[in-house]
């Protein structure tokens, strides 16, 4: 889907990047993600939205903690090679979600 409508010139935007308020556990405590932020030396927030920006979506994430918003905006030092984005990939539920 998202390839199909940045084809279009349409920009994507992830609307919860981290899962959101109250529900970001899942994501940041994910085997996966911490592994490959283990490797890169970061946290596994900043995996998430590099992931996000090296697929050309959009993110925007929501945090009252100026340590986390400082961390998210460091995101530009560390790119995820083509397995790392694979395996992101590969977490995927094909679940229904919602688009606005
Ligand atoms: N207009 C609307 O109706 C609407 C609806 C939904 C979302 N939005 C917008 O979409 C954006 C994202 O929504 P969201 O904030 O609910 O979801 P989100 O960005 O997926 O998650 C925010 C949660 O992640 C935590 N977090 C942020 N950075 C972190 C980090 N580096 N490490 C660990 N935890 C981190 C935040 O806690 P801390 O505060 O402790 O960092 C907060 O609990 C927001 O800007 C929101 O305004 C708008």
């Amino acid at each position: 889907m998202i390839p199909y409508i940045q084809k279009l010139g349409i920009v994507v935007e992830s609307w919860y990047p981290l899962g959101g308020r109250g529900h970001t556990e899942e994501l940041l405590t994910n085997e996966t993600i911490s592994s490959i932020a283990d490797a890169h030396g970061v946290t596994s927030a900043q995996v998430i939205l590099r992931w996000d920006i090296q697929n050309g979506v959009i993110v925007m994430p929501g945090s009252s903690n100026p340590e986390h918003i400082k961390e998210n905006l460091d995101i530009f030092g560390f790119e995820l090679i083509d397995d790392e984005m694979e395996q992101i990939k590969a977490l995927d539920r094909d679940e229904k979600h919602d688009w606005y």
